[in-house]
């Protein structure tokens, strides 16, 4: 990539961009679709690669950020073929049918959130800054809030998200003190939300972890708000048959549950046939659709980690449409 391409600073780091590159292996005229714009970043590197010659639809929900991005890229690239469009990933079928496009020759989801949305305050996603308990991706429809999960969800509901978004141990606790605090007054803003999460952490526990006791509650309440698993599995499933032979997927998760609907996905698609392993021969008529380009996540390396610390927990797996037979 270039140095020019390096040095544009923005309020978000893109993670991995050289290993995207490898990967997704864009060329002049060649069809993208970046289904998690944000700031730009990755797609940025991939018009430098191709001299501005790839064409790109970039999606992302969150209106704030798409509009950085369309004033950046178009100052750098003002005769690129670039699309950029307000939705979600999942959707992309009808976004692509809205520019015209009827094959991919490479997808890219850089998923999570991005640094601009955890820095500003009025978002909600940061357990360091107050402001109001909102941590909706997309602000401008009526989708559900943070705050109408914390004061309005029972106990036990709750705890099941905590614990299965945040993978948080001690989500039974957070969920009933939760709960004793709402009948009191509702809880209305980040930091009060910090506070009610450190009360349910012994002092013990707070004093021995590495997080801050409010990591894991917040990334559970995110990804629920924005339904994040059941974006990546509702584009998941439709993607393989706009990929063209030999299109690109590359996927970036910050997640293990994220991480892991991936590498299934991945691994079922490569293979030839589902039958159970029992059985003396194939009934099912499966064919292998992707190869996987990454035997194991790639991650970044430490250089990296160190300039850009959010790059700490990603995790990047690529696949490979194949060529029907
Ligand atoms: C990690 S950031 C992407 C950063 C980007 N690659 C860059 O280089 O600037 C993730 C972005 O994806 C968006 N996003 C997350 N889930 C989405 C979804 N289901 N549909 C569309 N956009 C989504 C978020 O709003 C956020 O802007």
């Amino acid at each position: 990539m270039s140095n020019e391409a390096r040095s544009d600073r923005f309020p978000h780091e893109p993670v991995l961009v050289d290993r995207v590159l490898e990967y997704l292996r864009p060329r002049p005229g060649g069809r993208y679709l970046d289904g998690t714009l944000g700031f730009g970043g990755h797609t940025a590197a991939l018009l430098a690669e191709t001299k501005g010659g790839a064409e790109i639809l970039g999606l992302d929900r969150d209106r704030e950020a798409l509009e950085q991005a369309r004033v950046r890229l178009i100052r750098a690239w003002p005769n690129a073929r670039l699309f950029v469009r307000k939705a979600r990933f999942s959707h992309f079928v009808e976004e692509m049918a809205g520019v015209g496009w009827d094959f991919l020759d490479g997808a890219l989801l850089d998923l999570g959130i991005s640094s601009h949305q955890v820095n500003s305050p009025h978002r909600g996603f940061s357990f360091l800054r107050d402001g109001p308990l909102d941590m909706r991706m997309d602000q401008d429809g009526a989708g559900l809030t943070a705050s109408e999960v914390v004061n309005a969800y029972s106990p036990k509901e709750l705890a099941r998200i905590i614990a299965q978004f945040g993978e948080e141990p001690l989500a039974g606790r957070i969920a009933r003190r939760i709960d004793q605090t709402r009948r009191q007054h509702p809880i209305e803003t980040t930091l009060e939300l910090v506070r009610v999460v450190e009360s349910a952490y012994p002092p013990t526990r707070r004093a021995r972890a590495r997080n801050h006791p409010a990591t894991r509650t917040f990334q559970a309440l995110r990804m629920f708000v924005n339904d994040e698993i059941g974006e990546l599995a509702g584009f998941l499933e439709h993607v393989v048959p706009w990929l063209a032979p030999e299109g690109r997927l590359v996927i970036i998760s910050f997640h293990s549950l994220e991480d892991r609907l991936v590498k299934h996905f991945f691994q079922d698609q490569a293979k030839r046939c589902h039958c159970p392993p029992r059985q003396p021969f194939c009934l099912c008529g499966h064919q292998a659709t992707l190869r996987i380009l990454t035997k194991k996540p790639v991650i970044a390396s430490s250089r990296e980690v160190a300039v850009n610390p959010r790059s700490r927990s990603a995790k990047l797996r690529a696949a490979c449409r194949l060529v029907e037979v």
